[in-house]
């Protein structure tokens, strides 16, 4: 099945339209079932939960010197942009359904700078260019819909300070006669008890990033390809360190 028929049959058959997705007319309510089974054994039989000394160091965790950031350096700041919107939705993939792209997967972890220890619940806001170079909101005579978040999202670290996430290598896009920004990924990273933080990530290998004056070298990862059957991704690590307010 060619990409073409593949992807008409995909759209055929979850029921995407233009106009959105629609419930195929014999679709019936999933069906819901009150019998637990081998599930229903295990809780029945389960205890009251007993604190786990590892989980405990996983929540406050320690740093092993091989993996926290250089001397903790505070991640630079990059520009903000024409192309940010507030309240994209938090989910853990950026972009739709069928996106088509090279698939990457970014993960990291947001450290404090004074404690050097890594911080849970830090809101990362990420939005980014479609692999043509386009964000969703770039032509001011077809804006968006409000409520339609295109290759934008927001997600939280965890409890041990981790966030990751799923999209594909944006494109690059010329802004001038010879100035182009090179592909990135923005972020506005926010905590209540840490300064704000509007930067982007850079791809080492980018022969745009010679064309781009805002780009930070400390802002450039590598990427690392992992083959599964007969395709493949590529996953970045991008780690965060805040200052106190
Ligand atoms: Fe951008």
């Amino acid at each position: 099945m060619d990409t073409i028929n593949r992807r008409s049959f995909l759209e055929t058959g979850l029921g995407v339209t233009a106009g959105g997705l629609l419930l195929p007319a014999l679709a019936m309510p999933t069906e819901a079932s009150g019998d637990l089974g081998a599930y229903g054994h295990f809780v029945a039989q389960s205890t009251p939960p007993v604190p786990n000394p590892a989980a405990n160091r996983l929540r406050d965790i320690a740093i092993p010197a091989a993996q926290a950031p250089a001397n903790f350096v505070l991640t630079e700041t990059n520009i903000l942009g024409p192309y940010h919107r507030q309240n994209a939705p938090f989910r853990g993939k950026i972009t739709p359904p069928l996106e088509p792209g090279n698939v990457l997967l970014i993960r990291g972890r947001v450290w404090a700078q004074d404690t050097r220890r890594t911080l849970p619940n830090v809101v990362l806001d990420i939005w980014q260019a479609n692999a043509q170079g386009r964000y969703d909101n770039d032509d001011p005579q077809a804006p968006p819909a409000a409520n339609l978040f295109v290759h934008r999202a927001r997600l939280m670290t965890d409890e041990a300070g981790y966030y990751e996430y799923e999209t594909i290598h944006p494109g690059p896009y010329q802004i001038g006669p010879r100035a182009w920004r090179p592909s990135h990924i923005h972020y506005w990273v926010r905590h209540t008890n840490y300064r704000p933080l509007i930067t982007q990530l850079y791809f080492r290998g980018d022969l745009h990033q010679r064309e781009d004056q805002f780009i930070r070298p400390s802002l450039i990862i590598d990427l690392r390809e992992v083959r599964v059957g007969q395709g493949a991704y590529k996953v970045g690590a991008f780690d965060i360190v805040l200052s106190p307010r």
